[in-house]
């Protein structure tokens, strides 16, 4: 029985301790001893793994990467098993507590927190591009009286490219920062004019007197009022709101942005990719969908219909359960804080919130859901809070773009610093007929 040494694709070498993983291929008898590494096997020391030498190798199968680490990266920890977030080590609880959404920003793109010196400069630097030329806004004009806020920013993000062409440099380490800065800048600005555009409003041109959430506030509400004061607790909401959303590893849109960044594509190409995934409704669409689910449910009376619904496998109960926290979701936590200062400021009784709090109270208590380990995430309560800031349903994942810009960009640039960066392009398990004869059109059936 031939014992062998795992080749391994870059750089793979085990732990002192000598962490392996022995593999016996039970159809041929041969043996292979595989390094761990960080808790984790190399799929390409299965390569060698074959029936003779015409064999591809052994792969791994893994759809929706359920078990599978794409990269190595320092921008955020999550441990769903124990409800525990953290940016660049710093736990998501005492960002929301000292941060901002820009200070998060920077930690994430930049890896520390900054000085005042530089916090000063990122944020003149990211106040001072947050106007679109004005081609961009005569686009956005030209959009259906009522097209989705999510497509006309998926679209315009991508037309930003085309104002930029420097941005395909990615190279560069200035291209690089520029689009960094544009990008997270321009975000709300596109944002906002996606909202005015839905009401029939004229678009707000930027307030640079303003820090980064009340200038949104200001392109979202201003009418004729010579300067618009945003409330300061909705300032701070919003902020808070933001830091929350900035990063979350790799979720579906941040794993498009980083494939699709692999192709060498210019940053606004991939981050409208990354805008793309999150539209749908089990990512970023969720907090839209909560908000519709409490308006079907109407009163708390419902609730128990609803939830056998849910058993029956009739419906589901959105924003509950994540595939990472089996645990509640640490930011909900934090969101569900501001939901109730939230409705104080805007004067609003919303009956929604009473549907939402006693509906998480009895899924919490229902062994169905607990022994699933389903608990709300973060979409749950952001929703309401979004509604009343009288901000329509259909903007609801557009404010989720605004913030995770940061956190795709983070990890678009660390997947260019990344050595072992290669063209994503997973494999496939075919499993359709092969060389069958073409059938002219006459003799088809
Ligand atoms: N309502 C009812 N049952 C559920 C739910 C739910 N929201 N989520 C999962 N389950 C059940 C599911 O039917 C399955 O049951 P069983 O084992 O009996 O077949 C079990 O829980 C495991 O579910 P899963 O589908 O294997 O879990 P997943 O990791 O593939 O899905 C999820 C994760 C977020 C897509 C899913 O929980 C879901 O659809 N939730 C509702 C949508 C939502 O709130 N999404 C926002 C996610 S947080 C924001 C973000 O990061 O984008």
């Amino acid at each position: 029985m031939a014992e062998q040494q795992a080749q391994t694709d870059g750089g793979g070498v085990a732990t002192a301790g000598g962490d392996t993983l022995t593999v016996t291929d039970n159809r041929t008898g041969q043996t292979f001893e595989v390094p761990i590494v960080d808790g984790t096997v190399r799929a390409m020391d299965f390569r060698q793994m074959k029936v003779d030498a015409d064999d591809f190798g052994l792969m791994t199968y893994d759809p929706a990467f359920t078990n599978t680490a794409s990269c190595r990266s320092s921008i955020t920890y999550i441990d769903g098993e124990a409800g525990i977030l953290e940016h660049r080590g710093i736990p998501i609880e005492q960002l929301c507590e000292h941060s901002s959404y820009l200070e998060v920003a920077y930690l994430l793109v930049h890896g520390e927190l900054p000085t005042q010196e530089a916090l000063d400069f990122w944020v003149y630097s990211i106040t001072h591009h947050t106007y679109v030329h004005e081609n961009i806004k005569k686009s956005m004009e030209a959009f259906r009286y009522d097209a989705h806020p999510m497509g006309m920013l998926l679209s315009t993000v991508g037309a930003l490219s085309t104002y930029y062409p420097a941005a395909k440099h990615i190279d560069d380490p200035t291209e690089r920062y520029m689009a960094i800065v544009r990008l997270i800048a321009k975000m709300p600005t596109l944002a906002a004019f996606s909202y005015r555009h839905n009401l029939g409003l004229p678009y707000v041109y930027p307030d640079n007197d303003l820090w980064y959430t009340g200038n949104f506030l200001s392109m979202l509400y201003r009418i004729n009022e010579p300067k618009y004061e945003p409330d300061p607790r909705l300032e701070r909401a919003l902020d808070v709101l933001w830091i929350l959303h900035a990063d979350h590893e790799q979720n579906c849109s941040t794993a498009a942005v980083r494939a699709i960044g692999s192709s060498q594509v210019d940053p606004y190409s991939a981050v409208a990719g990354g805008i793309a995934a999150l539209y749908g409704p089990l990512h970023g669409g969720a907090n839209e969908a909560v908000l519709k689910m409490l308006e079907r449910i109407g009163t708390v009376e419902n609730i128990p219909d609803f939830l056998q619904g849910v058993k029956d496998r009739k419906e589901k109960l959105m924003g509950f359960g994540h595939r990472v926290y089996k645990n509640y979701d640490p930011r909900a936590r934090i969101i569900k804080k501001h939901v109730d200062e939230v409705l104080e400021v805007m004067g609003v009784d919303n009956p929604k919130v009473a549907v939402a709090v006693e509906l998480e109270k009895r899924a919490l208590d229902d062994d169905y859901f607990t022994s699933r380990k389903l608990y709300p995430n973060v979409d749950f309560y952001s929703g309401l809070i979004y509604e009343a800031m009288n901000i329509p349903t259909d903007m609801f994942t557009v404010m989720f773009a605004i913030p995770r810009t940061a956190g795709w960009l983070a990890q678009w640039k660390e997947m260019l610093e990344d050595e072992e960066t290669k063209i994503a392009r997973p494999r496939q398990i075919y499993t359709g007929p092969r060389t069958v004869d073409y059938t002219p059109l006459g003799q088809r059936g």
